[in-house]
């Protein structure tokens, strides 16, 4: 659906040349929900509006459901925009209209008839849960209200791919599950692509397929949501995670380890389970099998998107050779071990 391919902007600002995107290649697929991470400043809203030549890349090119947008000429700009819908962190609404007025604007501006835009702007604010309040102006509308009419004018034309520039950061936690959860849906029903950035990993890990993490200008990192948050390659992507899951074992407990016997042995380890097998009783049946003892540290369980996550942090003990079978065939039942200390 986006086809970005060594892209650079510099701007030029009193004299000073500043960087924002740096030799920046990205594939965003037909139908996922895309995310972009990054710190700010780190060139996240550059990235979004050269996509739709809001700014003008320095260099590189930029296919949006295969046509190069860079080459296009004003006309042609102005009508692949209209498959381009955006909403934003303040949602920049048009406060002399009412929420019905406001979802009608693009219609407008696209000639559509009358009738049929009624009809539309009818449809879409039932899709976002706002038919009550169509003729309500924007000042008496809560911020998860105002984002609603954001999402229902960004749809009016029927757009292949909705842009987000931090459309929640605006909002409480609830809401913003509330918003999160109705993109979700659009992205579903309408099998509409979505690209969004943030600097927030709940939003990554809410709605998520995949992720792109981005720092100082460039793409450090990028794949699948569950891959990414149980494996992080990079020190930015580990802080991301960090601060969403707790995988930071405290340094007392690397350095000390439960009294045992010479013949026995102590790991430490953190085990991930994604998916299916964090349904499964693994842990005890690697008890039985193997003789050892288990000393739990730290566990939780929590959902990227659709999928259950669990994270444990295990003190093993037992024989020296039968700790290593154990470990092993947590790792053949699919878990993703990490040894944290060995003693
Ligand atoms: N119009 C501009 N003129 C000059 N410099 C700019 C302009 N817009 C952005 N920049 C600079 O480009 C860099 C990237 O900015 P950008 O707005 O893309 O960051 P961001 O990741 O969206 O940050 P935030 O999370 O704070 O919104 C920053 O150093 C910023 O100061
Ligand atoms: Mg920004």
């Amino acid at each position: 659906m986006i086809e970005i391919k060594n892209l650079s902007k510099i701007y030029f600002a009193s004299g000073h040349e500043v960087l924002a995107l740096d030799d920046v290649s990205l594939t965003v697929k037909k139908g996922e929900i895309f995310g972009i991470i990054g710190l700010s400043g780190a060139g996240k809203s550059t990235l979004i509006r050269c996509i739709n030549m809001l700014e003008k890349p320095t260099q590189g090119s930029i296919a949006v459901d295969g046509r190069e947008i860079t080459l296009l000429d004003q006309q042609e700009l102005r009508l692949a925009r209209q498959k381009i819908g955006m909403i934003f962190q303040q949602f920049n609404l048009l406060s002399s209209r009412t929420v019905f007025d406001n979802v009608m604007f693009p219609l407008e501006i696209t000639r559509v008839q009358r009738p049929e835009a009624t009809k539309r702007v009818q449809e879409l604010l039932e899709l976002v849960g706002l038919t009550d309040k169509a003729g309500m102006y924007p000042a008496q509308l809560s911020g998860g209200q105002k984002q609603r009419v954001g999402i229902a004018r960004a749809l009016a034309n029927d757009p292949k791919l909705l842009l987000s520039d931090e459309a929640t950061s605006a909002l409480d936690p609830q809401t913003t599950r509330a918003i999160l959860k109705l993109l979700k849906d659009i992205n579903r029903q309408l099998n509409l692509t979505i690209l969004l950035i943030t600097h927030d990993m709940n939003v990554i890990k809410e709605v998520c397929d995949r992720v792109a993490v981005i720092d100082n200008s460039r793409i450090v990192e990028v794949g699948d949501v569950l891959e990414i948050f149980s494996n992080p390659q990079t020190p930015t992507s580990h802080s991301f995670v960090n601060a969403v899951i707790s995988r930071d074992v405290p340094v007392e407990l690397l350095h000390s380890s439960t009294e045992h016997g010479g013949d026995t042995a102590s790991k430490l380890v953190r085990v991930s389970f994604i998916g299916a097998s964090a349904g499964k009783p693994l842990i005890s049946s690697m008890i039985r099998r193997y003789n050892v003892d288990v000393n739990i540290i730290y566990g939780n369980i929590d959902r990227i998107k659709d999928t259950p996550y669990g994270n444990l942090t295990l003190e093993v003990l037992g024989h020296p050779g039968l700790l290593q079978e154990a470990l092993d065939y947590l790792r053949g039942q699919g878990l993703e071990i990490e040894v944290l200390r060995n003693a």
